[in-house]
C-alpha cells in the first residue's frame, strides 16, 4: 500500500483528533493544521493563506474539517461564515480537484422532508447551514468532493460533541435541556473519521455522499440511551420542546453505506 500526505485541516477540532487517529491507523502520514495549533497554525481565511500551508506541508490529498461550526456564531458574523465554510474550501478544490474531501452538514438541509438523500435539494434555514451549502456548491463547481455529516458523537478530552457535553454536564450535576422534536442520525466521530480516510485515498469516489448513523433518534433519546449506557443518572435530562426556526426538526441521513456497528455498540464507546 502505498502511504499517503493526508492534509488534515481543523486538526484541532473535535473530529480532528480521530481522524487523525485514522489517517495513521490507516498507515498513511498526518499533516495537520487548524488556527492556533497543529504543524502549520494559521488563519486559512488570510490572503494566500491556503496556498502557503499547502507549500509547507505538501500533502497528496487533503481532509477539509476546518469550520466555523458553532450556529450562533454564524449567525452573528455571516460574512465570516462564508469565508470559511465556502471561500476557503473552494480554494482547496481549486487545488486539489477530487483529492479534496470537504466536510458538510445535515443542517443544509430544512427538516421537512427527511430522510435526506444525497439528491435532495438543499434548503438551510440557518447562516450555517447556508454558507455549508455554499461551500458545497463552490467545492463541486472546482472538482472537489463532499461529504455531509450528521451529530456526531464519541470520546473526547476537552468533552466535545454530543456525548462528551453530556457527560460533563450529568457528572456536574447541571441540568442539559435537550429537543424531544429535533431528530438526527448521530455517528460516532470514529466511525466517520474512517470512513473519510478511506474516501480521501481514492480520488474516483463519489463526488456528494452522506455518512449517516444506524438510527433516528432525538437528542433527548439519545441523551436517555447514553445515560443508561453509561450508568449516568437521566434525572438531569429535560425533555424540551424546541421552538427554534433556525433549528431544522428532522434532517435524518440516508447513508451511502450502512454503519459498520449498531448505535448501541457506539455509545458504548464513549
Ligand atoms: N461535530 C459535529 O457534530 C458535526 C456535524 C456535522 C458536520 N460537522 C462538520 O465537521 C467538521 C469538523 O467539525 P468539528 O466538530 O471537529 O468542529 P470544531 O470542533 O468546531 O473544530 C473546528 C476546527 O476548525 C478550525 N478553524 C476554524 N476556523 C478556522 C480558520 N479561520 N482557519 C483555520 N482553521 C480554522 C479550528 O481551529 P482552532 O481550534 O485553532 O480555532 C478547529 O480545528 C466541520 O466542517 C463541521 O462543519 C461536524
Amino acid at each position: 500500500m502505498v502511504s499517503l500526505r493526508i492534509l488534515i485541516t481543523g486538526a484541532s477540532g473535535f473530529l480532528g483528533g480521530h481522524v487523525i487517529a485514522a489517517v495513521r491507523a490507516a498507515g498513511h502520514v498526518a499533516c495537520t493544521t487548524a488556527r492556533r495549533s497543529g504543524e502549520a497554525a494559521v488563519d486559512l481565511t488570510g490572503p494566500g493563506m491556503v496556498d502557503a500551508v499547502v507549500q509547507a506541508l505538501r500533502p497528496d490529498v487533503v481532509l477539509h474539517l476546518a469550520a466555523m461550526a458553532r450556529l450562533a456564531d454564524c449567525e452573528r458574523e455571516p460574512a465570516r461564515a462564508t469565508a470559511v465554510n465556502a471561500l476557503v474550501p473552494q480554494r482547496f478544490a481549486e487545488r486539489f480537484g477530487a483529492r479534496l474531501v470537504s466536510l458538510s452538514t445535515d443542517l443544509v438541509f430544512d427538516g421537512r422532508w427527511a430522510p435526506y438523500s444525497a439528491l435532495a435539494p438543499v434548503a438551510p434555514l440557518s447562516a450555517y447551514g447556508q454558507s455549508k451549502a455554499e461551500g458545497e456548491e463552490r467545492v463541486r463547481a472546482n472538482g472537489g468532493r463532499v461529504v455531509r455529516l450528521p451529530l456526531l458523537f464519541g470520546p473526547d478530552a476537552e468533552g466535545r460533541g454530543a456525548s462528551a457535553a453530556l457527560r460533563t454536564a450529568i457528572e456536574r450535576r447541571q441540568v442539559s435541556a435537550l429537543f424531544t422534536n429535533e431528530y438526527r442520525t448521530p455517528l460516532h466521530a470514529a466511525d466517520a473519521a474512517a470512513q473519510l480516510v478511506a474516501l480521501v485515498v481514492e480520488p474516483e469516489g463519489p463526488l456528494l455522499l452522506h455518512l449517516a448513523g444506524p438510527e433516528r433518534v432525538s437528542r433527548y433519546e439519545f441523551g436517555l440511551r447514553f445515560a443508561r449506557r453509561h450508568g449516568l443518572d437521566a434525572k438531569w435530562l429535560q425533555p424540551t420542546e424546541c421552538m427554534d426556526a433556525l433549528r431544522p426538526r428532522d434532517v435524518s441521513l440516508v447513508a451511502a453505506w450502512p454503519a459498520a456497528r449498531d448505535f448501541e455498540a457506539m455509545l458504548a464507546d464513549c
